[in-house]
């Protein structure tokens, strides 16, 4: 089991498994199968949002089965604490044009909705044909903005999750399971 080695590597704070690194392979394979057949033709436009959707953007990206561009896009709401500043700051944009392409944003987690909302309304000012959202998990209870998410890997409660590119502090991303950072 993976965690017997996190533990160790981790050993000042108390991890639980709550994605393992299997249901997460399993359930993006589902999501690649539902895009392939959403997105008949043309070329798909994936836009990673750094730096916690870059292993889901990896494996999703491989379950999808058609032409894509890839880009990255760095948004900036949360500083270095457990909760959400409220503030959206764009640290890195885009380097290709997206007028007229069809834009999936690749994200890790959609908690209050105020980063995607922010960033929806961006891409949209660039005139893209469609904009739609994949994340690898959402916390719906927390909403405090609307977001229209078109595929979502898995609902969770409201906990602080860490692993999987999901981070605390910069920490952890490097976990192969989604786990629960216990206060
Ligand atoms: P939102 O703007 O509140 O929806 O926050 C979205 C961003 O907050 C995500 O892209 C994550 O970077 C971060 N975030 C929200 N919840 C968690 C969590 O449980 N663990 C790690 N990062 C989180
Ligand atoms: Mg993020």
């Amino acid at each position: 089991m993976i965690l017997r080695g996190t533990l160790i590597n981790y050993a000042m704070s108390a991890l639980r498994p709550l994605i393992t690194e299997a249901q997460i392979q399993t359930r993006i394979a589902e999501l690649g199968r539902q895009i392939d057949s959403d997105y008949p033709d043309g070329t798909l436009y994936l836009i990673c949002i750094l730096k916690g959707a870059c292993f889901f953007l990896a494996d999703l990206a491989r379950a999808i089965h058609r032409d894509t561009f890839i880009d990255f896009m760095g948004i900036s709401s949360y500083g270095g604490g457990k909760t959400s500043s409220g503030e959206v700051r764009v640290t890195k944009d885009l380097d290709i044009s997206v007028q007229g392409a069809d834009l999936l944003i690749v994200e890790d987690i959609i908690d209050s909705g105020v980063t995607l909302n922010y960033l929806t309304q961006l891409l949209q000012q660039r005139r893209p044909r469609s904009v739609r959202i994949a994340t690898l998990l959402d916390k719906p209870e927390r909403r405090l903005r609307p977001v229209d998410v078109a595929y979502v890997g898995f609902q969770i409660p409201d906990e602080f999750v860490v692993g999987y590119g999901l981070d605390h502090a910069e920490r952890y991303r490097n976990l192969r399971d989604v786990c629960v950072l216990e206060p």
